[in-house]
């Protein structure tokens, strides 16, 4: 078995590619599908703030962590963690992190690639001037027709899992370089357009105060919850994708700097997408709280009222899909990394046998806007995509995140943490310590009990 990747050592060739591909890693459906649905289910402003804490006090220093133990590790996750933990003579048991990883991995692709297809149905719908002047009514009436045919879903969804499939067997990086260069400015620029369409037909006030002006009165406890996991969710953090891209990290490269970028770059996209949806709903007096349609619904109202929205209106959801496509091709390379260091079998062959279980997890969410829609979990009354979204973004990540924090604060030397961080002055060390190795776990750590403890008092 071999110890080190070298199928793809040479994968991010200077530091500026990397950052590319992990921050187009991290901005995807969770930016501008996941965000602002979430962020109105919850009631805005409040949400909002502790999702951006979250990011500051958790993300950003589980994301230092991930890409150090990449680098440190250079192979997957699984690996990596075995790597480290027998040269420090640690625990072989913390590669567990690197299990959670994968199975994680695929439950998230297979839902993921779900709402990805109603992306691509959206870029056909949305060129075709289907909806070109259409009211807020029945632009939702076609989206609910939509889901009601598992057919057609699972025909998009296998059309998204084929495509991204290709790419991951392929483990080409030009393309992803060439994608994230060129789509993310793009996508920023048509959200600009939308937030001015919003600014044009009224709304955009009410949603800058929706979404900036606290009201806790509207926050509940597991609220606090989805804005923890979604702060991992959007950065992609807590399963070892970082983690897995750390390890082709050129030694020069900043982490801190990498870091703050991408947290950055993903942040104001996702505040811009929530902008720009709310001010359309505001506009259009739809309901903030409409759940995972929210974008399917807005979106199509507010190019079907612009001049040129034809056109736009389909490129915006087809840089959606890329943007998609990019995060998917993430999701899939710890097990991809993992499974093609233990076994000699091609990339392309490991990519296709990963396709094949997500696909079939995938028609499970498939069903759930349909014939399955009244077949819940029962205690929680969550059906199988909800099951699946919430048990990952809810458990899984912020779980995996908690332990790395932990490897990071309490299992590797300290000395070697310093030294490949490059933090030389005591006090900085110090800080860095006390927030990775206390700060970030207890958070996390309190905001779980606090859940669970509410669930358990709820149900008594
Ligand atoms: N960060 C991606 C998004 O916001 O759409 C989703 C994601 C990618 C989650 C990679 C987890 C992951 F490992």
């Amino acid at each position: 078995m071999s110890e080190q990747v070298t199928e793809r050592s040479d994968m991010w060739s200077n530091s500026f590619i990397f950052v590319l591909a992990a921050a187009g890693s991290a901005v995807g459906l969770g930016n501008i599908w996941k965000f602002p649905y979430i962020a109105g289910e919850n009631g805005g402003g409040a949400f909002v703030l502790v999702y951006l804490i979250c990011i500051a006090i958790i993300g950003i220093p589980v994301m230092v962590s991930e890409i150090m133990l990449g680098k440190l590790g250079r192979a997957s996750p699984i690996q990596a963690l075995l790597n480290l933990s027998r040269k420090h003579n640690r625990s072989t048991k913390w590669s567990i992190v690197g299990y959670m990883g994968v199975l994680t991995g695929f439950l998230i692709l297979s839902f993921y690639a779900v709402v990805a297809g109603w992306v691509c149905y959206y870029i056909l719908r949305l060129f075709t001037g289907e909806f070109s002047g259409a009211d807020a009514g029945s632009v939702g009436e076609a989206f609910n027709t939509f889901l009601s045919d598992p057919w057609q879903v699972l025909l998009w969804f296998s059309i998204f899992m084929v495509i991204t499939i290709f790419f991951v067997a392929r483990g080409v990086t030009r393309g992803l370089e060439l994608c994230v260069r060129y789509s993310m400015p793009a996508v920023f620029v048509l959200l600009l357009i939308l937030i001015g369409y919003g600014i044009h037909a009224g709304g955009f006030v009410e949603s800058a105060v929706f979404l900036f002006n606290p009201d806790f009165s509207a926050l509940t406890r597991e609220g606090v919850l989805i804005a923890l996991g979604h702060a991992f969710f959007t950065l992609s953090l807590g399963m070892g994708a970082i983690m897995a891209y750390g390890a082709y990290v050129p030694q020069d490269v900043s982490v801190g700097t990498t870091t703050f970028t991408i947290a950055i770059l993903d942040t104001v996209l996702a505040l811009l997408a929530g902008l720009a949806i709310f001010a359309i709903v505001f506009a259009n007096s739809l309901a903030p709280d409409a759940g995972p349609g929210l974008l399917f619904v807005t979106v199509p109202v507010a190019f079907g009222n612009l001049p040129g929205g034809t056109f736009f209106g389909g490129l915006f959801f087809l840089l959606v899909a890329l943007a998609a496509l990019t995060s998917a091709i993430s999701i899939s390379e710890p097990a991809i990394a993992y499974f093609s260091e233990r076994n000699k079998i091609s990339r392309a062959k490991i990519a296709v046998v990963i396709g094949v279980v997500c696909w079939v997890l995938g028609v499970g969410s498939v069903l759930s806007f349909n014939v399955w829609a009244d077949v819940k979990l029962a205690f929680f009354d969550w059906t199988f995509f909800d099951s699946l979204d919430k048990i990952t973004q809810l458990v899984l990540l912020p779980l995996g995140g908690l332990l790395i924090a932990l490897i990071v604060g309490h299992v590797l030397p300290k000395q070697v943490v310093f030294e490949e961080l490059g933090l030389v002055s005591p006090q900085i060390q110090r800080a860095w310590w006390i927030i990775v190795g206390f700060i970030t776990p207890l958070a996390v750590f309190c905001v779980f009990i606090i859940e669970a403890l509410g669930e358990i008092t709820a149900h008594m």
